[in-house]
């Protein structure tokens, strides 16, 4: 099996892994959330510069926690798409360069295709086909994973990614920043029923809508603004936040029973989600099937998922360009992008 030295910057987190297949050898996360909780969200130049102060600190402890020496390495992986262009070009000039003085072959690999790997590192006996639900601050997406390398975007967000609309509603309530586990807290305590609230009606079986949710948050909170009446804002946590985790599992079962699909893999950093977790756990269990949630540091950007993406295709013969581009947005479709034709 080839060792994978990873590398991930397309949000605000630095970081490097050492792969070998579905065993992580070594997996440094350096996260920016102190600094973009200073505005409340991130800033794409802020991460960038950021990137750029730490990326070649992270990568030299990832080598080092694997114990693995340049000669070990086999190729270089980095994310080149979807993400932030500042933050996706930092990491990739990094690992070209890397890939040029130590003369290693390059893998760019796409981010989302990452985040369904993250599975294989938590259920090494996992096959497909499954479906994975990307739940993140910048996606919200569920897609059939048919074969390996095989995707099917099956339905996604027609506006804002649910994490999103987590962070935008904390903001109205004065939660801070990410407002995500900070509504999911406050959701225990209140009344999941106080307020009834959207679900985004839409033609497309499998597309959600969470801009119509966030919308009417925000009416009722002016409401009572204006009329100087209390909140309970556990109560409209809970009401959210139990609109949310409809929507997510009503598309989840309709693409389960449609499709025949039994295992669904929840990644990204809103499958910490305490709501979630428990009713897709016990909605697919009551259908026989099995909800996975990877361990949170696998969910959240890491550099080792894209290690064991890269690990595949390395052994399936991909190799990209040292001019391979970065792109802010790239479908799983166009994922051949990514690679040097000749020799796929
Ligand atoms: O995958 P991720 O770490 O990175 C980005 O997409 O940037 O996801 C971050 C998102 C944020 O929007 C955060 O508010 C949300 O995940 N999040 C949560 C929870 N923990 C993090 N949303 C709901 N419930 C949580 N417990």
């Amino acid at each position: 099996m080839p060792t994978i030295l990873a590398i991930e910057t397309s949000c605000d987190e630095s970081a490097s892994a050492v792969v070998q297949d579905r065993r992580v050898l070594s997996s440094i996360i350096s996260s920016q959330i102190v600094t973009h909780r200073i505005t409340g969200g991130i800033v794409p130049e802020v991460a960038s510069r950021e990137h750029l102060q730490t990326l070649n600190l992270v990568i030299a402890q990832a080598l080092e926690q694997a114990s693995v020496r340049w000669a070990d390495i086999d190729a270089i992986a980095v994310t080149c798409a979807p993400g932030l262009v500042g933050s996706l070009l930092m990491g990739a000039m990094v690992a070209k360069t890397l890939a040029l003085i130590h003369d290693k072959p390059l893998l760019a690999i796409h981010h989302h295709e990452g985040h369904i790997y993250s599975a294989f590192l938590s259920d090494p006996q996992l096959e497909p086909p499954f479906l994975c639900l990307l739940v993140s601050g910048g996606d919200t997406r569920l897609v059939a994973v048919e074969g390996y390398g095989q995707y099917r975007l099956l339905g996604q967000t027609r506006d804002d990614a649910v994490g999103e609309a987590y962070d935008k509603v904390a903001r109205m309530l004065n939660l801070g920043y990410p407002g995500g586990p900070a509504i999911d807290q406050l959701a225990q305590r209140g009344n999941p029923k106080a307020f009834p609230l959207p679900r985004g009606k839409l033609d497309h079986l499998y597309d959600m809508s969470f801009s119509g949710l966030k919308t009417a948050v925000l009416r009722l909170v002016e409401k009572h603004h204006a009329q100087n009446l209390p909140l309970d804002a556990a109560d409209l946590a809970a009401s959210f936040q139990r609109t949310v985790v409809e929507v997510l599992t009503d598309r989840v079962l309709r693409a389960m029973e449609s499709l025949s699909y039994d295992t669904v893999v929840v990644a990204g950093g809103v499958s910490a989600n305490q709501g979630l977790r428990k009713r897709l756990g016990v909605v697919t269990e009551q259908r026989g099937g099995r909800a996975i949630f990877p361990p949170m540091a696998y969910c959240t950007d890491n550099a080792a998922m894209i290690g064991c993406a890269a690990s595949q295709r390395y052994v399936q013969g991909y190799r990209s360009h040292l001019n391979v581009g970065v792109f802010s947005r790239l479908s799983l479709q166009a994922i051949d992008d990514l690679y040097d034709e000749s020799k796929a």
